[in-house]
């Protein structure tokens, strides 16, 4: 087995991981997933997740406790930013420096971008970037990934419609990203004001085959094997004017269905507002909370090997 590329290693971009160090983690999914409890329980036994989010989350916080848990880790963090020493106005490399004091690994969401990149200079313990401004959420395209391989059993030749706001959506530039490891086709479906960021269009073009839409029905529905639909990022807009000319732009719904291929999967890096109807929720075809499920083992496989120089027994 080759060596583990995630031991005490800083997870703050997905351009820091090759193609196999991402089959590697997928792999480790698949296994600790399978392990006994009392096998996994034995990979974090001790040892201490510090977390702390400057905003708001649901999934990425949680799965990470659970993950912790489950491999028989503690968890210890702040949530809520006005019980803890921020609201008195410490600065955050000061607070990364105590909860590095405090924890084994450090999970941390923040709204600047560069925000993880400059917590891991000042950490020991090895920082998780759970969302970093609108510019990565590293771990969601982690989970995003195994999702497509777990649903489709391969990533390569797989044709992709990214649809909504792909501008300030953190999770579509991850994902664009780790996909510049495989051979897929690409279809960015978004209004004229929320494309893609021209800078990281660059940035992946000629390892992507890439189309830009601004309807989903203009080509980038009937071909494809993913619809990955993002949320109209309310807080990151400059001017909330601007937002609510294009709130409700897409709403992918039975009728996008009937259009799309019958095994299409739709995936959402969640929370959904009103752009996945929910009569699609009972249809094959809506694979969202199976991707937030497969977030904890992601996070679970992610931890062992981050704090485990081996994981397998
Ligand atoms: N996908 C995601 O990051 O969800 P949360 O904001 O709930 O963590």
């Amino acid at each position: 087995m080759p060596a583990n590329p995630f031991h005490d290693r800083d997870i703050v971009s997905i351009k820091d991981f090759s193609k196999d160090d991402l089959e590697f983690i997928f792999d480790a999914t698949d296994k600790v997933s399978q392990l006994r409890p009392s096998q996994r329980g034995e990979l974090g036994k001790g040892r201490a997740l510090g977390y702390i989010f400057y905003e708001p989350s649901t999934r990425t916080r949680m799965s990470f406790e659970a993950a912790m848990a489950s491999l028989g880790g503690s968890s210890i963090g702040i949530s809520d930013l006005k019980s803890s020493s921020v609201e008195k106005g410490e600065s955050l490399a000061d607070t990364i420096r105590v909860i590095d004091l405090y924890s084994d690994v450090i999970v941390l969401r923040h709204p600047m971008d560069g925000s993880s990149r400059y917590a891991a200079e000042l950490s020991q313990n090895p920082i998780i970037n759970a969302g970093s401004g609108s510019e990565e959420h590293p771990t969601q395209a982690l989970l995003d990934l195994y999702t497509m391989l777990k649903e489709k059993k391969k990533i390569d030749g797989l044709s992709i419609a990214i649809i909504g706001d792909l501008k300030y959506g953190r999770t579509v530039y991850s994902l664009l990203y780790g996909l510049t490891n495989y051979d897929v086709d690409i279809h960015l479906v978004s209004p004229p004001s929320l494309q893609v960021r021209k800078e990281s269009i660059y940035e992946v073009q000629g390892k992507l085959k890439i189309t830009e839409h601004a309807e989903l029905e203009d080509g980038a529905l009937s071909d494809v094997d993913v619809i990955y639909v993002t949320r109209i990022q309310r807080e990151r807009f400059p001017d909330l004017q601007e937002y609510e000319k294009v709130r409700g732009t897409y709403m992918i719904d039975e009728k996008t269905l009937a259009k799309a291929k019958p095994d299409v999967s739709i995936m959402h890096p969640l929370p959904r507002l009103d752009e996945i109807s929910q009569n699609v929720d009972h249809t094959k075809n809506a694979t969202y909370f199976k991707q937030a499920s497969y977030g904890k083992e992601l996070r679970a496989a992610l931890l062992a090997l981050m704090l485990n120089e081996n994981i397998t027994h």
